[in-house]
């Protein structure tokens, strides 16, 4: 694991989105997989500057989204699709045919997930997922005890994720949601996680340097061969020297 410092999350989001553009220009098909929340912002506000002042150009970048929230309607504003497009998409010169979304809408959710799984397999595979961590540890809506070979799937959300998601959806925070799993996501040729605050410190650091378990999913990646964790000095103040 590569684990790189910085100053602050404004910081950590230019060096992510430094990191994708080079990743981009040198394969303008590239495949990418994103994530929604508050950790990607600055990443995503820099990739629209950068695609905006210096031309950098997602014509042929392929996006899917790591997982969507079960039982909203289709156009809800915290959907993890309405999210993707607000911050990151409609700002792009991305091709619509080319950004994957989880369908919640299915009337068959299983069969979606398999669908997803195999639109990724067309794509060649995901060449770079990013990923942020909830502070029980999930990754996606892994949430802790999702199995190390889970594929995308329909998850019932953890107490702790309804907790945090209340900040945002009031009284109506979704219970279940789709979300490829920890086998999909370590497939991915390349992982960038993400992290920023002091919220994020003490999981940071289990999941780093503590034992490799399903109770903290994001442990998994101390077994991927290209991973590299961004961390802003809050998140990082747990991690022994
Ligand atoms: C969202 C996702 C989640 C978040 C995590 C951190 O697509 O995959 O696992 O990355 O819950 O959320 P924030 O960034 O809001 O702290």
């Amino acid at each position: 694991m590569e684990v790189l410092l910085f100053e602050n999350r404004e910081e950590l989001g230019k060096a992510a989105a430094k990191l994708i553009g080079q990743l981009v220009r040198k394969n303008p098909k590239l495949v990418i997989g994103l994530i929604t929340g508050e950790t990607p912002l600055t990443c995503y506000r820099e990739l629209v500057r950068m695609h905006r002042e210096e031309g950098l150009d997602f014509s042929q970048v392929v996006t899917f989204a790591l997982d969507e929230y079960l039982g909203l309607p289709p156009f809800h504003p915290l959907t993890c699709r309405s999210q993707l497009t607000e911050a990151l998409l409609k700002h792009l010169n991305a091709k619509q045919e080319n950004l994957h979304f989880l369908d919640c809408g299915s009337p068959d959710l299983d069969r979606a997930c398999e669908d997803y799984e195999r639109e990724i397999r067309e794509a060649g595979g995901i060449d770079l997922q990013l990923l942020g961590i909830g502070t029980n540890g999930h990754l996606g809506l892994n949430e802790p005890g999702s199995p190390f070979d889970s594929r995308t799937r329909v998850v019932e959300l953890s107490e702790e994720t309804k907790r945090y998601l209340s900040r945002y959806f009031g009284s109506q925070v979704p219970q279940r949601g789709m979300t490829m799993g920890l086998g999909t996501i370590m497939e991915a040729r390349r992982i960038l996680l993400l992290a920023h605050g002091s919220a994020k410190a003490e999981i940071v650091a289990k999941a780093l340097k503590g034992p490799i378990t399903e109770r903290v999913p994001a442990s998994i990646l101390q077994r991927h061969p290209a991973c590299t964790v961004m961390l802003d000095k809050e998140a990082a103040s747990r991690l022994s020297p």
